[in-house]
């Protein structure tokens, strides 16, 4: 069952979304090479629990020992903060926040570059970031789900990079994970049709190699399978009357 948020909900999953991207303006200036992706899930935790009073949903879901997700270079998703995890220069990095607040979670990602990227990792994070803009500027009422898939993959497959589809984008509100699911590939026409009220993620990761991918052994990273480069950018997303309101915008993007 879809969660159909009422205003009062709507209302909480905006001062949700808004912290979750707070969260990611604020960390930018500490991406630099010589950092650990331990110290910046400490300054990340520290900032949201007593600066926010807000709660990172990561830290002991299912398990999962930190407050944010660290992913760097063929890391596809999920990795885990680690003092001996040094970004270097040329180096990309997703951090991916999710924090609640008066019950409601608010999720969202973005790539960062460690100094200077490389070409292949500078398009690879823009065509990534067109992706998941495409698959949130089709959002209205009726649309059928499977359009979201089809434009990601689409633009991915024309710049010749895959998507990856073993993990995908989900309904969010009282519960960190909820239905329905966003893939990010997909046929048009196909799936339910959204409905005005509904709030989900949409979050592509876009490999540089082959699709596939594999769970290290510590139960969570995620990495390509060839270990080509990845990227993902994730935001948060509610279907209104006539379109959508993306609910962790950042003050830096415009143009949707
Ligand atoms: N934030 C991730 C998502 O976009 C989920 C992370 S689950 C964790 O859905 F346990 F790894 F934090
Ligand atoms: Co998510
Ligand atoms: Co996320």
């Amino acid at each position: 069952m879809v969660d159909i948020k009422s205003e009062s909900d709507i209302a909480k999953m905006r001062v949700a979304g808004k912290l979750a991207s707070d969260v990611l303006s604020m960390i930018g200036p500490y991406v630099k090479p010589g950092v650990s992706t331990e110290e910046l899930d400490q300054i990340c935790h520290d900032f949201i629990v007593n600066n926010q009073k807000a709660i990172p949903a990561p830290l002991n879901y299912r398990g999962f020992p930190k407050s944010i997700c660290t992913s760097v270079n063929h890391q596809v998703c999920h990795g885990i903060p680690a003092s001996t995890k040094i970004l270097k220069n040329g180096d990309i990095i997703n951090i991916d926040v999710t924090v609640i607040k008066e019950g409601f979670h608010g999720d969202t990602s973005k790539m960062y570059f460690v100094g200077e990227p490389s070409i292949l990792s500078e398009r690879l994070c823009k065509v990534t970031q067109e992706c998941m803009y495409k698959g949130i500027e089709i959002v209205k009422p009726g649309l059928h789900i499977g359009d979201i898939g089809a434009v990601i993959q689409e633009h991915a497959h024309n710049n010749n990079f895959s998507v990856v589809r073993d993990y995908c984008g989900h309904g969010i509100g009282r519960n960190f994970h909820e239905s329905p699911q966003i893939l990010h590939y997909g046929i048009k026409n196909t799936g339910i049709r959204l409905q005005e009220g509904m709030t989900f993620t949409i979050e592509p990761m876009i490999n540089s190699g082959k699709y596939k991918t594999k769970l290290l052994n510590d139960g969570w990273t995620v990495v390509t399978q060839d270990h080509s480069l990845s990227a993902q950018w994730e935001h948060t997303v509610l279907v209104t009357n006539n379109g959508y309101e993306v609910l962790t915008i950042r003050h830096e993007e415009t143009g949707i």
